[in-house]
């Protein structure tokens, strides 16, 4: 791989040691996958936040790294394991897992992170521009940037990303290159389909990977984000196209394209055979991914339409803090009527098994890594946000 003297002299550790191994990771990955030289990074996104997906040896890692470095870019972190300044609306935490969490917290701001705790950094926290280069660990987010944004990151893991953050460089190779950004696969997609986050889950599971292009008319921009992230939860997806709406749907030449209709029968087959809709819920969780100020205010008037009955479950409202402060009127509403809103933190990085054993939630990707037994150990009951509420509140 190509370096220049500059990238050179960090390689052999004359800016410190962290930056010698950041860089070392990020030349070693690359070439790996036969890059042939770094790009320069406009902004990182770094995954691995909470206490329960890293444990001690993340908390090791951090430190060693912490002690030596800070980030050269702009860089957003992604939701923690509790919400940081208000953890004692959540029951689930205890005084172990809270040290630890602001210990881990501690760590990443003495490396100069911006505080954001958002998978959702493209609604304010961190919004890269089309034909940007960028190295973002959280995949929801990297399918949102390669394909509603235009930006180019490949999925990253958490110290590939901050590696990145340290030295402001990534490798070249993978959705940093134009023909690997071109669709491999056609969806044609009956327009009466809603439910964009079965959808994303469908459409993840049937690919597996590459790039989908979606013919789908009468999109609801707003809810893209919910189609992304299980199509890169259910499948390993970077990118997908959207004919007519994403801004390189018109760079691909669909000929010989393999060729796949769903329509909403084939999602509830999925839904019945994959992830399942029925039970008990103890507790019902949104916002995965974490919820934008506009899905806050329907899900408000939605909710408190009528009072909360005392039989119901307790309700958890995911949103970042950047979002929160869009939507002050309605997060106040929510909580008079019962809701917990929470902040920095989800039903899937928080340690949820402490206290709940079944879980309903509108989200494909959530449904995804909840019923795992190593993991939250949920059972699961998917429904869309108006059938919650209407079933169980
Ligand atoms: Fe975000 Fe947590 Fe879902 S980090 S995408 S809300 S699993």
């Amino acid at each position: 791989m190509y370096l220049t003297n500059d990238q050179e002299r960090m390689l052999k550790g004359e800016y410190g040691i962290a930056i010698a191994e950041s860089m070392n990771i990020i030349v070693k990955i690359g070439e790996l996958y036969n890059a042939d030289k770094l790009l320069k990074i406009t902004s990182a996104q770094v995954s691995g936040i909470s206490y329960k997906t890293i444990g001690e040896a993340g908390i090791k890692y951090l430190k060693h790294v912490s002690e030596n470095a800070k980030v050269s870019v702009p860089t957003t972190l992604n939701p923690a394991g509790m919400d940081i300044e208000h953890w004692e609306k959540m029951k689930i935490i205890d005084d172990n897992f809270r040290s630890k969490q602001l210990e881990i917290v501690e760590l990443y701001k003495k490396m100069g992170i911006k505080q954001s705790y958002t998978c959702t950094p493209y609604l304010g926290d961190n919004i890269p521009s089309f034909g940007d280069h960028i190295a973002w660990a959280e995949s929801s987010a990297v399918i949102y940037a390669n394909s509603i944004i235009g930006a180019r990151t490949n999925r990253e893991g958490g110290p590939l990303a901050l590696a990145s953050a340290i030295t402001g460089y990534t490798s070249n190779y993978g959705m940093h290159i134009e023909e690997n950004r071109k669709a491999t696969i056609v969806f044609e997609i009956d327009r009466k389909i809603k439910d964009y986050s079965l959808l994303g889950a469908y459409i993840g599971d049937y690919a597996q990977e590459g790039i989908p292009y979606l013919i789908f008319n009468n999109v609801t921009k707003y809810l893209l984000k919910n189609l992304g992230a299980p199509m890169a939860t259910w499948g390993s997806i970077a990118m997908y196209h959207i004919e007519g709406v994403t801004p390189e749907y018109k760079k691909n030449n669909l000929n010989g394209l393999e060729r796949v209709k769903i329509d909403e029968k084939n999602l509830n087959e999925f839904l019945k055979k994959k992830i399942g809709n029925e039970g008990s819920p103890e507790l019902i969780a949104f916002g995965c991914p974490l919820l934008s100020a506009r899905e806050i205010k329907n899900l408000c008037k939605i909710i408190t339409a009528k009072p909360k009955k005392s039989t119901s479950p307790e309700v958890w409202i995911c949103t970042s803090r950047f979002m929160a402060s869009k939507a002050k009127k309605e997060i106040a509403k929510l909580e008079k009527w019962g809701a917990k809103v929470l902040l920095d933190t989800c039903m899937v990085v928080s340690p949820i098994e402490n206290l709940y054993g079944s879980t309903a939630v509108n989200s494909a990707k959530a449904s995804y890594y909840l019923p795992k037994k190593s993991f939250s150990n949920q059972k699961i009951i998917y429904n869309t946000d108006k059938e919650i509420v209407e079933k169980y509140l």
